[in-house]
């Protein structure tokens, strides 16, 4: 199994030593535009394959899309990432072009490949992918929701100070900071809703913890995350080449479902070897709907603004 990795930056790397170290795919390449960058990046990840014990190949490459032949799958983190202060949504002009000229760049020599979309805004790179590429919904997948859904999961384990493994819960909507949906209705601790152990204080308090989890550090980091991205990545990544048909919420598109159409938007989906093999169309509770809607409109503004680049 093959992957690549388009930019070597925080995240890109970071996603590359996870499918690593957990040995998820034996070829695994990183490119950036860089100048060897994305070559010192892979060589000092091969340098921990001995310590660590893992089997995978890792080579960087400087632009050599040829080196990419052949992927099952294509991590794309090219771009820039978002400051203290700033919204993610604030990249679309700059990463839109990198997105558009990265993407045809992969299918060029993976013409089978399917996508997952890291750079932001995430929402809207994913929509640009699909319509940019013409592939099928199936084959473009937004990270996102994977990410938000950790963040949630770790601040309700916290707070109920019980195992993190023990914790389900998702996030919906855009991956935006007023724009994800935390579903606390639906999340439990080995099954039981978090709402027996947790105020509604307290619930909200997660809720919004959530929200801004990415700009809370940025502010600290002075630049966007990228362990938790990283390890997403992976999760996704792992879904996909293992065909373990997980539950993960992840940002594709919408004909109908959730009463929306042609919008890429965080929603519960089946992640298998053809991507994404389902969306499970949940059955939302009034005032979840209303938030859908909310997000799904500010998504699809953002998308808008793509006719003006
Ligand atoms: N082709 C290949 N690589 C590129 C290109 C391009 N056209 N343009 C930029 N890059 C590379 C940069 O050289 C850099 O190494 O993308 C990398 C981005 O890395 P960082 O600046 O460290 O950004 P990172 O934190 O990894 O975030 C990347 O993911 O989470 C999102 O908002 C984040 O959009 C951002 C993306």
């Amino acid at each position: 199994m093959k992957v690549t990795v388009i930019g070597a930056g925080n995240v890109g790397s970071s996603c590359v030593e996870y499918i690593a170290i957990k040995s998820i795919a034996s070829d695994i390449v990183l490119l950036d535009i860089k100048e060897g960058l994305a070559e010192g990046k892979a060589l000092d990840l091969m340098q921990t394959s001995t310590t660590l014990g893992f089997n995978s190949r890792i080579k960087g490459v400087t632009n050599n899309y040829k080196a990419t032949s052949n992927s099952d799958v294509v991590v794309v983190t090219s771009g820039v990432p978002r400051k203290p202060g700033m919204t993610r949504e604030e990249l679309i002009g700059i990463n839109a072009g990198i997105v558009k000229s990265v993407v045809t760049s992969v299918l060029k020599y993976s013409p089978n490949t399917i996508i997952v979309m890291v750079s932001n805004p995430m929402d809207t790179m994913t929509y640009l992918t699909l319509k940019h590429t013409k592939l099928q919904k199936n084959r473009v997948i937004g990270m996102g929701g994977a990410l938000d859904s950790s963040r949630f999961k770790t601040y309700l384990s916290i707070a109920l100070n019980k195992p993190a493994n023990q914790i389900e819960g998702m996030v919906i909507g855009g991956h935006g900071d007023t724009t994800m949906i935390p579903l606390l209705r639906l999340a439990t601790y080995n099954g039981i809703p978090v709402s027996n152990f947790l105020s509604e204080k307290e619930l909200d308090e997660i809720s919004s913890d959530t929200m801004v989890g990415g700009a809370t550090l940025t502010k600290l980091l002075g630049t966007s995350a990228w362990y938790a991205p990283g390890a997403s990545v992976s999760y996704l990544v792992d879904s996909i080449l293992n065909d373990r048909n997980l539950l993960i919420p992840c940002s594709v598109l919408l004909e109908g479902e959730y009463e929306q159409k042609d919008i890429c938007v965080g929603v519960p989906c089946i992640i298998g070897k053809n991507g994404v093999e389902s969306i499970l169309d949940l059955k939302l509770n009034p005032d979840e709907m209303k938030k859908f809607e909310k997000s799904s409109a500010s998504v699809r503004s953002m998308n808008d603004a793509l006719n003006n680049l």
